[in-house]
Formats: C-alpha cells, structure tokens, sequence
C-alpha cells in the first residue's frame, strides 16, 4: 500500500527511530511492503521507515530508482538496525534529494567509502563495503533514522535550492 510520506517540518521525523527486536514477523513483511510501494511510487532512490511515519530503524534502497543515472547501480536492498562506518576520512560533495523535501536539491558531503552492517527482513546478516553514490546511500537513509535530514549537513547554502531552477534543463523529476 502506498503511503503518504512525512515533509520536513514534521517532528516525527526528527527524533531517533527504535532498533526492531523481532524479524520475518507478518508487521515487518507488511512495513515493507508498503516501504517498496511508496518508494516505487514516488520514484525515489531510497526509504527509510519513520519517513512514512514508523519510527523504527528500517531502510531500503536501490533498484528502482531512476535518479542513480550514471552514478552506478545499487543492489535493492532491505536494511535493518544499520550500522556505517566509515572507511577512511575522505568525503566528497554531491547532490541530494528527499522524498520528505520535495523539489530541493542540495550538495551534501558524505564518506566516499563505508562498510554498512545490518539484517535482511528475516535476520540475515548484510554486510558490505562500498563506496560513492551506493556510500552516499546509505548515509542518507541511514541519517532518517537518527532524525537527521540531509539540509542539517549542508555547508555551502549556495548550491541548495529547486531542482527546476538549479537544473532548468534536466527532465522533470518526481519531488
Ligand atoms: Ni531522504
């Protein structure tokens, strides 16, 4: 089922989401359902759970989306009770967007390179290395979860702002 996706401003949002203690049960199968459904429809590269108003720490990512462009391919994933680390001290700055911000781009910097650990919705381990946009990712989703959207980390305000006056040429997007 699509659901409607919370828009900065809105508190739950901004507060810490909780670690899910039970896997492979019939909630979680149905939450991402609905997380696979709303990200689809809205065509975005990635979810993360309390955006649509579950304040649990639950991501997903990848496949669908249309805005990784030449960036590289992501495989879909489903993460649970992530943990990024970093890998290295090198972050590069890119353009960004959000379902919760819709119509705004912004250069945000991130770690180039991190190894993500989490669960799969039966309790399998994920683990990965990865770097650039798959990296880039998965801190934004991750971010959700900590109540973090991605203007807080912005640091030059001057490459923020509509995606239709920042790139008038490029193909209408979604948000
Ligand atoms: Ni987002």
């Amino acid at each position: 089922m699509i659901r409607d996706v919370l828009r900065m401003g809105d508190g739950r949002l901004l507060v810490r989401s909780k670690e899910v203690t039970e896997f492979d049960t019939k909630e979680l199968h149905a939450l991402l359902a609905d997380m696979r459904d709303t990200m689809a429809y809205m065509n975005g590269a990635g979810l993360a759970a309390p955006q649509i108003g579950v304040p649990l720490r639950v991501v997903i990512f990848g496949a669908q989306n249309l805005r990784s462009g030449d960036r590289g391919d992501i495989p879909e994933t489903t993460l649970i009770n992530p943990v990024v680390e970093p890998i290295g001290l090198l972050t590069t700055e890119d353009w960004e967007g959000c379902l919760s911000v819709p119509g705004l781009r912004g250069r945000v910097p991130r770690y180039e390179k991190v190894r993500y650990r989490g669960f799969d919705v039966t309790g399998n381990t994920v683990d990965r290395l990865v770097d650039g946009f798959h990296a880039r990712v998965v801190q934004h989703e991750c971010d959700h979860l900590d109540g973090v959207l991605y203007p807080m980390r912005i640091r030059d305000f001057n490459s923020f702002g509509f995606v239709d006056v920042l790139f008038p040429d490029a193909a209408i997007q979604d948000d």
